[in-house]
């Protein structure tokens, strides 16, 4: 195992610290926090511990009942008591960009439900603003995506349309929308920027979560796990 694998799953056992009996926990998605889904499959196993989780995606849950981690919605549970999740861009405040993997909506919607939003990445995630080389991840209806990319350019953005792997066309997110990738160079008022988004119609959401994380657990190249909270 690569030093970044080895630092996320140390940067994932960290967060699972926060897991207690009676726990319903939000489930994020990626390859980052799959380590601590595992970990707490792992737990549930050995030390009978009663938890239900709300996986943020498709892969999400796939992971989630082959750990066997039992599952709930929100509509058993409107809130969670922790949720743990990866970010592809994270700044000094503990804003991030996420995203990547195409699931940003359900992530923010989980997020916002939860008493304790904990973040896991490896070192590479860290940034002193956000944007740098780093696209912000926009989910659209499809319906509106040429006047939502003009609109966006307005902004100052530079718009892309993510095309799928393994099949011809873009992305369809699993609530069948596209992912508009956008590229803001360097971004000083990410919270300005994520209202000025969310007020484009046909915008679903954005990859901004801002003053969301409570916690963040770095694993760092030297074995180290770095952890960051917000004031
Ligand atoms: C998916 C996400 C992921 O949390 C983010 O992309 C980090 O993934 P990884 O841990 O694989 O780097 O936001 O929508």
């Amino acid at each position: 195992m690569g030093w970044r694998e080895e630092a996320k799953k140390k940067a994932s056992a960290e967060a699972v610290k926060h897991v207690k009996d009676g726990f319903t926990i939000g489930l994020g998605s990626g390859s980052t926090v799959a380590y601590a889904i595992q970990e707490i499959g792992k737990r549930i196993q050995q030390r009978k511990l009663r938890i239900l989780g709300v996986p943020t995606s498709h892969q999400a849950m796939m992971l989630t009942v082959h750990c066997g981690i039992p599952m709930t919605t929100l509509n058993e549970h409107s809130q969670l008591d922790l949720t743990i999740d990866g970010a592809d861009q994270i700044d000094r405040q503990l804003n991030l960009i996420k995203g990547m993997g195409g699931a940003l909506t359900r992530e923010k919607i989980v997020a916002s439900a939860t008493k304790q939003f904990v973040i896991v990445a490896d070192e590479t995630k860290l940034t002193e603003k956000l944007g740098a080389n780093c696209a912000v991840p926009v989910e659209v209806l499809p319906f509106a995506l040429p006047t939502v990319m003009l609109k966006m350019q307005e902004k100052g953005g530079k718009p892309v349309l993510r095309e799928a792997k393994g099949k011809v066309g873009p992305v369809v997110t699993d609530n069948g929308n596209f992912i508009v990738d956008v590229d803001f160079g360097h971004i000083n008022t990410p919270k300005k920027l994520d209202s000025q988004l969310k007020s484009i119609p046909g915008v679903i959401e954005t990859g901004l979560f801002i003053e969301m994380a409570d916690i963040v657990y770095v694993g760092t190249r030297v074995g180290t796990v770095q952890k960051l909270e917000s004031k």
